[in-house]
């Protein structure tokens, strides 16, 4: 196909046609058109935008260079939810069981951590012996059985996606409205989900810090997902501090499991209470808040969502004693405490600087091959707001050496201000956006 036409009119302010997305997307996929013409496309792309029906072709284009899950005569409805991604995110270890235990079937795909921002394979990866690249097949077999399953992208699903945001990640690409939603909604198209929550993140630690940019995502991905009959929600939440206490990845892990057996911080509980009442009510299991509410609260009392957990680590080969002894994941070699320099009210407490501290201390990656250390991280002992004394201890620090312990020092430093008074932060749960809908929470 001659590609330059195409690479001219879109520099130009014209689109392409969907048979001509089809095309360049397919041979794209198959390595017939080289990432330096892919490369400058995305860039007219990334500086024109896309109209509406081109932004729907590309997504068909990337659903269709893959294979699609299909829960046919499942009997039972299929959802999924999608965060875009912060510090101390661990929302998916608790969804998942907890949704799972209500009766909905959730094949949770999700990826690593990149950048500041962790991701919930690496989590799921500091319980000893835990798969997550586990085969389609195997995710259909799972769901079936067991009505869950926890797993990365495999090369079958939307296949032109990995290229193609590999390509973004080097060429100053991916901060674009139109290209995040059409990556993010054809891996999520290819689940088969009859419903998808999205957890949009907003503030300063979020991938699109800006409040109308990320309404802006949320509409465009839900005008996607109900254009192609997944019933999609959003939420805006809080990422101007980090979600829960810890942050790290056993240790978020450690607090996850802690969160299904009743004891998580209050913040993390809230946050995944409301994205599951929305699974709930997105795949028309109730939609009455307050039963999706009540149901999700006697899972977890009663034991149910824990177990459901049980029964996903023990399905992929992880070592599921760590629900009763969470002394079993990994741990870090030295701990300390941070303690505040002065009195006052914690006014900030920045998610950034805390994530890019983790990846300095070896518990993230700068690239997507880098291995990581599941040990390291903190556990916050103090949220923006409260007041603090002077000496008081503020985080624990897990790192693996004497570096690590510096880096982390410096970091909290820097992360973390102490004022007279303190700005409220964002409400933990701003919007929620449906395709009709902007309801405002706060
Ligand atoms: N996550 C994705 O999967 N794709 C993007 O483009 C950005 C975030």
């Amino acid at each position: 196909m001659l590609v330059v036409p195409l690479i001219e009119r879109k520099r130009e302010g014209g689109k392409l046609t969907a048979e001509e997305w089809a095309e360049l997307i397919g041979e794209y996929a198959t390595g017939r058109v080289p990432d330096y013409q892919m490369a400058a496309l995305l860039m007219a792309a990334f500086l024109n935008g896309l109209e509406r029906d081109e932004l729907v072709a590309l997504t068909d284009a990337m659903l269709n260079s893959g294979a699609r899950l299909s829960f046919e005569g499942l009997g039972r409805p299929v959802a999924d939810k999608h965060s875009t991604g912060g510090v101390g995110d661990k929302v998916s270890l608790v969804l998942a069981p907890l949704v799972a235990a209500c009766g909905v079937a959730v094949p949770m795909m999700s990826g690593r951590g990149l950048g500041h921002t962790g991701g919930t394979l690496d989590k799921l990866e500091a319980i000893p012996g835990f798969r997550t690249d586990i085969s389609l097949d195997d995710v259909r077999e799972q769901i079936e059985r067991i009505g869950c399953a926890m797993f990365g992208q495999t090369g079958e699903i939307a296949p032109a996606d990995r290229k193609l945001y590999a390509l973004r990640d080097v060429t100053a690409t991916v901060e674009s409205i139109p290209l995040i939603a059409a990556s993010i909604m054809s891996k999520k198209l290819a689940e088969g989900l009859n419903g998808l929550v999205l957890d949009v993140k907003r503030g300063s630690g979020a991938f699109l810090a800006d409040l109308d940019d990320s309404l802006l995502l949320a509409q465009t991905m839900i005008e996607l997902g109900e254009e192609h009959g997944c019933h999609t929600v959003a939420l805006l939440t809080a990422m101007d501090r980090p979600l829960g206490d810890a942050c790290g990845n056993a240790l978020e892990t450690a607090e996850a499991i802690g969160c299904l057996r009743g004891e998580g911080p209050d913040d993390l509980w809230q946050v995944t209470l409301a994205q599951g009442v929305e699974m709930l009510r997105v795949t028309g299991v109730t939609d009455d808040t307050m039963v999706a509410r009540q149901m999700l609260e006697e899972v977890r009392t009663s034991g149910r969502a824990a177990e459901k957990f049980r029964q996903v680590i023990a399905a992929q080969r992880g070592d599921p004693r760590v629900l009763d002894d969470p002394h079993l994941l990994p741990a870090a070699r030295l701990t300390q405490e941070y303690a505040a320099k002065r009195a006052g009210t914690v006014s900030r407490i920045e998610p950034r600087a805390i994530g890019r501290a983790i990846v300095a201390m070896g518990g993230g990656r700068q690239r997507m091959e880098d291995p990581i250390d599941p040990t390291v991280g903190f556990v916050l002992r103090a949220k923006p707001g409260d007041r603090v004394a002077a000496g008081q201890s503020l985080a624990a620090i897990h790192a693996r050496d004497e570096t690590g312990l510096e880096v982390a020092r410096a970091a909290l430093d820097s992360a973390i201000t102490i004022a007279g008074r303190a700005k409220p932060p964002l409400p933990l749960i701003s919007h929620r956006v449906t395709l009709k809908d902007v309801e405002v929470l706060e």
